[in-house]
């Protein structure tokens, strides 16, 4: 069996990050060994603290972004880091490596309290000697690679490295990530379409006659976990479709694109699918004007992201 050793197999940018992967791939055991015991810890709920998304912190929220750094600052191959729980992009002290990390340390918070699956997800860059941080951030099409982890009843780490989308799975027993799901293929024409329809009246209009029409012809069914890891890997090995339109609330979408959107994109992109933030723009060309700004998300089998895009 193939493990996370072999990434430089994988795709042109395997060796480039494998140190980062690693350090990401480490963080997540840990991270879920906190989310197991979080109850009996007294670890769950909030921590007090609103982040700089005007969100509510997780005590968890807190510790996964504590994890997640020092395991990139001490794998050597990071310069600096942006996080969805921080203000600004960080530099890594004394970093030798010269890869920029964007990461949601945990996705999907709001299910912790019901014992649901949550996530951690990732862009990785080649980081630009820049003095102004935000020129750092480039359209996704630039990036090296991207990847989530899925705490479920597995644990599960899903990445691209720049050819293919390929899973792998924690092995506690033998202490080692294998490849369980090589070069994964969006299923076109079936699955589900995965959506909070709670918010339509807040939509556009155009917005809900768009998925009428899709709900109409496709005859998908509908799930939602309420976190995007969740639905998205449900959306990447069942097909169908995932989407965060606009509302009056967000109008800009709620979903950030730097380190939810982006990778999303591409590892959905790298399994034969599409995803567009609006009619007509692939989240991938999107150029970045801040770290923490949002976007719409339609994202899945191009035949159900078609009725967006
Ligand atoms: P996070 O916990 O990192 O803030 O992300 C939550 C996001 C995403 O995981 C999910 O798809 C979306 O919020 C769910 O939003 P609603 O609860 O509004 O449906
Ligand atoms: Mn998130
Ligand atoms: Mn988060």
């Amino acid at each position: 069996m193939r493990t996370l050793q072999d990434l430089a197999a994988l795709g042109p940018h395997g060796a480039r990050v494998r140190d980062a992967v690693a350090a990401i791939a480490d963080a997540a055991v840990a991270i879920a060994q906190k989310l197991a015991r979080a109850a009996v810890e007294g670890a769950l709920g909030a921590s007090g603290a609103v982040n700089v998304q005007g969100e509510e912190q997780q005590k968890l929220d807190v510790i996964a972004d504590e994890l997640v750094f020092a395991k990139l600052a001490a794998s050597g191959a990071v310069a600096a880091i942006g996080s969805e729980e921080r203000p600004q992009l960080e530099t890594v002290e004394h970093a030798e490596g010269n890869l920029l990390v964007l990461v949601d340390p945990l996705d999907g918070s709001s299910n912790l309290d019901v014992n649901g699956a949550v996530g951690t997800i990732f862009t990785i860059y080649e980081a630009q000697r820049s003095i102004d941080p935000q020129a750092a951030l480039r359209p996704g099409r630039e990036a090296l690679a991207a990847g989530y982890v899925m705490y479920g009843p597995g644990l599960v780490l899903v990445l691209t490295v720049g050819a293919g989308t390929h899973g792998f799975s924690w092995d506690a027993q033998e202490g080692r990530w294998v490849l369980t799901h090589p070069d994964m293929r969006i299923p076109d024409g079936k699955g589900y379409y995965s959506v909070n329809e709670a918010y339509a009246p807040r939509w556009s209009e155009d917005a809900r006659a768009r998925l009428a029409r899709m709900k109409e012809e496709t005859k998908l069914g509908l799930r939602y976990v309420g976190a995007m890891v969740a639905d998205v890997h449900r959306t990447l090995l069942k097909g169908g479709i995932f989407l965060y339109p606009p509302d009056t609330k967000n109008p800009q979408g709620k979903l950030r694109l730097m380190y939810e959107a982006i990778p999303m994109a591409m590892l959905v992109e790298a399994a034969g699918g599409m995803a567009v933030a609006e009619q007509g723009k692939r989240i991938l060309d999107i150029a970045p004007e801040a770290l923490h700004q949002r976007t719409p998300v339609y994202l899945g089998s191009p035949s159900a992201v078609r009725y967006f895009a």
